[in-house]
């Protein structure tokens, strides 16, 4: 779906597709040269992240493996609820693995604070974060990020796997979300 197909939904396109693929290749080609000679674990957080994670393997020359958590957080609302918990975990042991958590957004926090301390506990070689996108001034926890695609200003945004409502996943460009939809 591109922003064309939901324009009267949208108030404003933040990244074209184009953009977005762009900045993936430059985080992979980073990801590929400071891992160089280890293998690389991503774990992805459901359901946000499959576009990501998906591109970003793509874009990528070395080898990889992923895995997938799921963590609620939302609902079906526009504010984060500071709930978290499981409902799904990993299916591999990450014990001496090279893991990187590969998000969509990082809004207050509060999910992947919850999720690092985690997975730090079950002893990996080394644990990072890559995420899409991020809100500076949503941030209510500081969360140690080594790569990020966009930092993006405190507004409800639609697209590239975040969704409102379960819908606008599927849209390949970034944007706003207009009020009318979810007033
Ligand atoms: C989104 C996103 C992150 C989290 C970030 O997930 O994918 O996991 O919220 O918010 P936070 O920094 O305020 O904790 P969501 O719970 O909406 O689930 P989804 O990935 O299935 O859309």
């Amino acid at each position: 779906m591109d922003a064309a197909d939901v324009m009267d939904d949208l108030s404003e396109v933040l990244f074209t597709s184009d953009q977005i693929a762009d900045r993936i290749a430059e985080v992979a080609a980073q990801i590929d040269a400071d891992y160089e000679g280890r293998e690389v674990l991503l774990i992805g957080v459901l359901n946000g992240a499959v576009m990501v994670m998906a591109d970003l393997q793509r874009a990528m020359r070395s080898h990889v493996e992923m895995d997938w958590m799921a963590i609620s957080s939302y609902g079906s609302g526009t504010q984060s609820s500071g709930v978290v918990r499981i409902l799904k975990d990993l299916s591999v042991d990450i014990e001496d693995r090279h893991v990187i958590v590969v998000e969509d957004i990082i809004d207050t926090g509060l999910t992947l604070s919850y999720l690092m301390s985690n997975l730090a506990s079950r002893n990996p070689a080394s644990l990072e974060i890559m995420t899409m996108f991020r809100k500076p001034e949503a941030a209510e926890m500081d969360v140690p990020v080594r790569y990020v695609g966009f930092e993006i200003p405190n507004k409800f945004v639609v697209g590239v796997g975040l969704d409102y409502a379960g819908r606008y996943r599927n849209l390949k460009d970034l944007a706003i979300l207009a009020p009318h939809v979810y007033a």
